[in-house]
């Protein structure tokens, strides 16, 4: 089984981005961390950074039958992200959205989601920890499920 690790615009330079805000765990750091969660199932994550919406998009679509959930950071997307939105309306795993920093402790404008209504669960504000955490409720979700 695979878990499709989705990051959106920014999320590649992770480590030297806003480290106060966004913590030193590069990319590289967070896919190691996901794929020992969910490797404990014997499970492997396709991990998908993007600058550009269309391509977080075409992931979507493309792995929608492949994986059995995803973990989305959407970064700035999640504002007016509304391509990616419809693009995962129709991603019929479960899925979870996260982000590294308390949105809700930050300007106004990262106070809603365009996603989040969509996410079976969000993660916030717990930095790079998040991301295992997510994997781990995606283990939950799925045992929960007829296999
Ligand atoms: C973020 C929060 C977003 O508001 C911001 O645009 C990002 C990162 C986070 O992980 O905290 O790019 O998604």
């Amino acid at each position: 089984s695979v878990v499709l690790l989705l990051n959106g615009p920014n999320l590649g330079v992770l480590g030297r981005r806003e480290p106060e805000i966004y913590g030193t765990d590069t990319l590289a750091d967070i896919e190691a961390a996901v794929a020992e969660e969910v490797g404990a199932r014997g499970w492997e994550v396709r991990s998908v950074q993007s600058d550009c919406e269309g391509e977080l998009v075409r992931a979507v679509h493309h792995h929608c039958d492949t994986t059995v959930g995803a973990i989305v950071n959407p970064g700035a997307l999640m504002i007016a992200g509304w391509s990616l939105r419809d693009a995962l309306a129709s991603y019929t795993p479960p899925w979870i959205e996260v982000h590294l920093s308390n949105v809700w402790a930050r300007e106004r404008f990262r106070h809603e989601s365009v996603i989040a209504p969509l996410a079976a669960g969000v993660i916030a504000g717990l930095g790079s920890y998040g991301y295992r955490l997510a994997a781990r409720s995606l283990l939950h979700l799925a045992a929960r499920e007829p296999a």
